[in-house]
């Protein structure tokens, strides 16, 4: 199938359960960037789980989205459970607007699902020569320093800047050593996962994905990912209104009631203290990336110069879809 087929395809099944045309092809640019970029665990894997939670009730596929305005740069949105890319989409949107207008631009989001990549959103700030930073919520999936039981979400960071080049600066990453999507997707694949990211039930290291997914995974860096994740729920969750401290629900197995996960979009611009930001990045990274290399090292890289290179090349092919995938797809227009 080509990838516009594919588009087609998943806004067909959207449309299905009920997504306005708008919507659906919100959702269907959010997925096929995944894929493209190779975020498979938050791409077409996640399809089926979307719609089953539409069906449920339990995403809402015809929100009534509120902005409630607080200032020229302060908004903050009630997503009404819609599904996360579309909450996601008025945000950031919204989020610059806002900082065209005054220099910065904050959008708190409650009451939200789900939105994939933080840097797919980051990258529209960026691409209009802003800075971004951008915070979301997730189920529990990472023990606390010091705790035995999960209850922080792998709660990716990101910050994203223009870099004085094309390819934008984009540090996007979860606070897990691998991010929760990986795992399902090593689940669904029946593949293993690495060694040293996530423990058992009772504590044991796994390279099962199923028992890693029944037991904790490991954050970055010990008590300063720990420290980081808390952080981040704090940002999306407390300060938003959504839910926080472990209870915003799991999207795959949680059917008790809707995800309530909380974002943040923080977006500014990058003149505002300097006239010649960008250049003085792009000095920056020259610096950064002379420095002499570690042995089998080609290049020293800036985050978000991975994904480029591989949206660039995977562009020009066809997506892969599993057999799995390919079967839940089907299944889910007929
Ligand atoms: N919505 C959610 O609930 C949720 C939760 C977790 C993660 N996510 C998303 O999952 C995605 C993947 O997260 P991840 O932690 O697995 O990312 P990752 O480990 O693939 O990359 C993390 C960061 O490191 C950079 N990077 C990778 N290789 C590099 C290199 N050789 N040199 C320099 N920089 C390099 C990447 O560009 C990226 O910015 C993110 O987009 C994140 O937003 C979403």
């Amino acid at each position: 199938m080509k990838n516009k087929e594919l588009k087609n395809t998943i806004i067909k099944i959207l449309r299905k359960h009920n997504l306005s045309l708008l919507h659906s092809k919100i959702c269907a640019e959010a997925i096929i960037n995944a894929e493209l970029v190779g975020a498979y665990g938050h791409g077409l894997s996640r399809l089926k789980m979307y719609c089953e939670r539409i069906k449920r009730k339990l995403i809402n596929p015809k929100p009534k989205i509120s902005i409630k305005k607080l200032s020229e740069s302060i908004s903050h949105i009630d997503a009404n459970n819609s599904i996360g890319f579309v909450a996601a989409d008025l945000a950031i949107k919204r989020a610059i607007k806002n900082a065209k207008k005054t220099g910065i631009g904050m959008v708190a989001v409650k009451n939200s699902n789900h939105y994939g990549l933080s840097g797919y959103y980051a990258e529209q700030a960026v691409k209009k020569n802003l800075i971004a930073m951008i915070y979301t919520n997730a189920p529990p999936a990472i023990a606390p320093h010091g705790a035995r039981k999960s209850l922080f979400g792998t709660n990716p960071i990101c910050f994203g800047t223009p870099s004085g080049s094309k390819v934008p600066f984009i540090l996007d990453t979860s606070m897990s050593v691998i991010n929760r999507g990986k795992i399902r997707f090593a689940s669904k694949t029946n593949t293993k996962i690495p060694k040293g990211v996530a423990l058992d039930k009772s504590g044991k290291p796994t390279i099962n994905p199923n028992k890693a997914l029944e037991g904790v995974q490991l954050p970055i860096a010990g008590y300063r990912g720990s420290g980081l994740a808390w952080m981040v729920d704090i940002l999306s969750g407390v300060l938003t209104g959504s839910s926080h401290a472990g209870e915003v629900k799991d999207p795959f197995d949680d059917f008790s009631g809707p995800q309530n996960v909380g974002h943040l979009f923080i977006v500014f611009k990058n003149n505002l203290f300097v006239k010649n930001f960008n250049s003085r990045v792009r000095y920056n990274f020259i610096k950064i990336k002379k420095l002499p290399k570690v042995k089998g090292v080609k290049e020293i890289m800036y985050p978000g110069q991975n994904k480029y290179a591989r949206n660039r090349v995977n562009s020009k092919k066809r997506i892969k879809i599993s057999n799995q995938i390919r079967i839940e797809m089907k299944e889910l227009l007929d």
